[in-house]
């Protein structure tokens, strides 16, 4: 069976990133088919059109567009500010959809977690980046939902998972993810 990649793009950039080590655990527990490349968004200057316009874009926009397009799948792991999308990751999924016409994010087949020390689990993130998704053409598996709560509970001190519910959770997310994924490159 061949291996599918996701692109993996994570919300924060707090070095201790709840968000992070979920998705580093995932990526630990997913059945072999698929390979999770983590891309980076941090460096990413805030989203101009006239640097779009004036064929000039940035560096780094380029780069993160190539590795976005390059990947069979992304995955969304993402923490909620003040009841949405951090900005960083707004300003990524603006910076891969333009220039008009060319977005990276077409088609894509993916998923969305959202985690949080809160008890709601990021629900109202997770929910306001699928609005965007949809127009993004983007197909985010759907079940099982992602909103993990209770986060700060999840790791020890080496940021190693000692959550069981959590890494069974994490174990069959990544076993649907993989169905999804292959369903979708199976066209
Ligand atoms: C938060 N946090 C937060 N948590 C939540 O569940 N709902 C929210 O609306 C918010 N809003 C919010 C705004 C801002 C500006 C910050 C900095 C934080 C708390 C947030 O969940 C917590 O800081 C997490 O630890 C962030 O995820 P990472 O960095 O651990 O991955």
């Amino acid at each position: 069976m061949s291996a599918y990649t996701v692109a993996v793009i994570v919300g924060s950039l707090r070095k201790d990133s709840y968000n992070r080590l979920v998705a580093k655990a995932l990526a630990e527990l997913s059945p072999p088919e698929l390979k999770y490349e983590f891309v980076e968004i941090g460096e990413l200057p805030h989203y101009n059109q006239d640097l779009d316009a004036e064929g000039a874009p940035p560096a780094s926009w380029t780069a993160f567009r190539q590795k976005v397009k390059a990947a069979d799948a992304v995955l969304f792991v993402t923490p909620e500010y003040n009841r949405s999308v951090p900005g960083v990751l707004k300003n990524a999924i603006d910076v891969g959809s333009r220039p008009y016409g060319s977005s990276v994010w077409d088609k894509k087949p993916g998923g969305v977690i959202s985690v949080s020390p809160g008890a709601i689990g990021g629900f109202g993130a997770n929910h306001h980046l699928r609005q965007s998704l949809v127009f993004l053409n983007v197909f985010p598996l759907q079940q099982p939902e992602a909103y993990l709560g209770g986060a700060a509970e999840f790791f020890d001190e080496a940021g190693k998972l000692k959550n069981e519910r959590t890494r069974d959770f994490l174990r069959n997310y990544g076993v649907a993810l993989s169905k999804w994924v292959q369903t979708h490159k199976a066209g």
